[in-house]
């Protein structure tokens, strides 16, 4: 990915960020997705009182990039307020893998504007072999 795609990733994903909804946890997040026509989709965590319905910044911006039928996603950027790296949770992982490949791109970032970037099949490295339930 080129430097433009790759700070503009950073850029949303540190925006959406602070429309997250977190009276709970306190803990903010930020997501954006680079799908495969270069279209860019953001999303924050949103919390709830009922705890378990929370969903995760990751996976709202997936959705979001998903409903707008943009089905392929090359990158997802991830930042909260903490100055280490935080990755996506397990439940984001699966639902990343649906519409991702091992190549895609997951951009690390963290309160202090530092950013790595590491490979999905390197954070999922054993996708359950479900897609023969797609036929
Ligand atoms: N959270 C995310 O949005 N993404 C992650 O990768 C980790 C956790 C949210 C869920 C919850 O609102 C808060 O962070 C604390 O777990």
């Amino acid at each position: 990915m080129n430097k433009q795609t790759r700070d503009e990733l950073i850029s949303r994903a540190t925006q959406a960020k602070k429309n997250a909804y977190a009276p709970y946890s306190k803990f903010r997040v930020g997501a954006a997705i680079l799908t495969d026509d270069g279209t860019i989709f953001d999303g924050s965590n949103v919390e709830n009182a009922s705890y378990g319905l929370t969903i995760c910044a990751e996976r709202n911006a997936v959705f979001q990039a998903v409903h707008a039928k943009k089905r392929k996603i090359t990158a997802v950027a991830v930042t909260s307020d903490e100055k280490t790296f935080i990755t996506p949770c397990g439940a984001c992982r699966q639902v990343i893998a649906e519409f991702a490949d091992p190549d895609t791109e997951i951009i690390l970032i963290t309160v202090d504007g530092k950013w790595k970037v590491v490979k999905f099949g390197k954070i999922f490295p054993a996708p359950p072999a479900l897609d023969k339930l797609k036929k």
